[in-house]
């Protein structure tokens, strides 16, 4: 439990920590290549984490260098071996996800197993066209939850339409796609986050990108050496509290701007935000400084095309929209309900706690912005993101708000409640 109240003011320059995302894929690839490849940056968070047990169970070997360098030494693709013990990716679905794309075409068996929350969340989207693509697997409920079996093997390439938007089925069946025979090709409902795309091109890998049409021949992995930028939704947090807290100005250096995962911050500068954006660099990721400020906001329609792009931002945009003026609808975002919890749900019924007025869709949620936040005793489940979204409301909020379940934070970014300190916040 963590007890947090509003600041007098909250001002200072920070940099948040490697993106989760981007940090599992050049994991993997390193995994996948022949040769050393030096990884610097990467998240610290318990996902990434359950990424990197997942390999060395795999036999990839990793070596801490200096200044938090990670060395790789991967023997190629046909150079993983077999497990000897269940692969347990912890709380992380793009680990699970990710790696059944990478076990699938592998000519040996593999379980995949994770915590109460991933082992209820749906494996159905990756099972099926990993099937399609003549993969051998089983699953609990029907082959649609953890554990999956995995009998690796031979695969061929497919032409696959997503269902629905999601990067990690994209990136499972790009994974499976680099060792099947013939061309894989996908097709996403609307853009997802691109990082595997990015990356891949970046090292060379025979990817055509036309649109939402994705074409990938087989390739090896060449070793590489990546640094891996601060990760756009664990600045959010800091950019939703620049806006909202009346005595604010916070810095975030060195963040990734990838414009496919910057929706949210398209929403904060349409609501009237006072935003600052310096691009550093554009390869292999957009990079830059930002600077977030004291703000009066007031609420705008978001576009369904837009909810992808700020999948992860949605909670905290509710916090946002409650303090906003004007009244507020986000549809389109039934997705949230198959996250690390009903994400939905979980944030409609805590801010209700604290006593403002939104309401639960099946897709989204509405409510009437503008009146202030109370603190209360609220809980975020076992969800990082529900609890940096409600530590961002108690920090907001007038009173003190008691926030349980705080140490899941640690799932993307557990240094959150130190730089929040760091910047004036209150959370003891
Ligand atoms: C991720 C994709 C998103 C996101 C998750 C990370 C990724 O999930 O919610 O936090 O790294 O590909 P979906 O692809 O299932 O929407």
């Amino acid at each position: 439990m963590i007890r947090i109240a509003k600041p007098p003011r909250l001002h200072g320059t920070l940099t948040v920590p490697g993106d989760k995302s981007i940090s599992h894929r050049g994991l993997i690839l390193a995994g996948l290549a022949s040769g050393r490849s030096s990884l610097r940056g990467l998240s610290s968070g318990k996902d990434v984490a359950s990424t990197q047990r997942v390999l060395r169970q795999l036999g990839v070997e990793m070596i801490p260098g200096r200044g938090g360098e990670l060395l790789v030494l991967g023997k190629g693709a046909a150079g993983l071996k077999e497990p000897e013990s269940v692969l347990h990716c912890g709380n992380s679905g793009t680990t699970a996800r990710l790696m059944a794309g990478v076990l699938a075409r592998q000519r040996f068996f593999s379980v995949l197993t994770g915590d109460a929350s991933l082992r209820a969340r749906p494996m159905a989207r990756v099972v099926k066209p990993l099937r399609e693509m003549g993969a051998r697997i089983w699953g609990r409920q029907g082959d649609t939850k953890l554990p999956l079996a995995i009998q690796g093997g031979r695969l061929r390439g497919i032409r696959y339409e997503l269902p629905v938007a999601s990067a990690q089925v994209k990136t499972c069946l790009l994974f499976a796609g680099l060792g099947a025979r013939g061309e894989t090709e996908i097709f996403e409902p609307a853009p997802s986050r691109d990082h595997t795309e990015r990356l891949f091109s970046w090292l060379g890998l025979p990817l055509q990108k036309e649109g939402l049409r994705i074409r990938l021949r087989p390739a090896e992995v060449p070793a590489f050496q990546l640094e891996v930028p601060g990760d756009f939704s664990s600045a959010a947090y800091f950019f939703a509290l620049g806006a909202l807290h009346g005595n604010a100005q916070i810095e975030i250096r060195g963040v990734n701007l990838n414009p496919t995962r910057t929706a949210f911050l398209r929403v904060l500068e349409r609501m009237g935000a006072r935003v600052q954006v310096s691009l550093l660099r554009q390869e292999p990721e957009p990079v830059g400084d930002v600077v977030v400020q004291s703000s009066r906001l007031r609420n705008v329609p978001v576009s369904l095309e837009e909810i992808p792009g700020m999948i992860d931002e949605i909670p905290l945009l509710a916090v946002v929209a409650t303090q906003a003026q004007g009244t507020f609808e986000l549809r389109g975002a039934a997705e949230l309900r198959v996250k690390e919890s009903d994400r939905l749900h979980a944030i409609v019924t805590q801010l209700r706690k604290m006593g403002v007025a939104i309401e639960e869709l099946p897709d989204g949620f509405r409510g009437e912005g503008g009146a202030p936040l109370r603190g209360a005793v609220v809980n975020a489940g076992p969800d990082h993101r529900i609890a940096m979204a409600l530590a961002v409301a108690g920090s907001v909020a007038e009173g003190e708000t008691v926030l349980h379940g705080e140490r899941w934070v640690a799932i993307s970014f557990p240094e959150f409640f130190d730089l929040l300190r760091q910047i004036g916040g209150t959370a003891q």
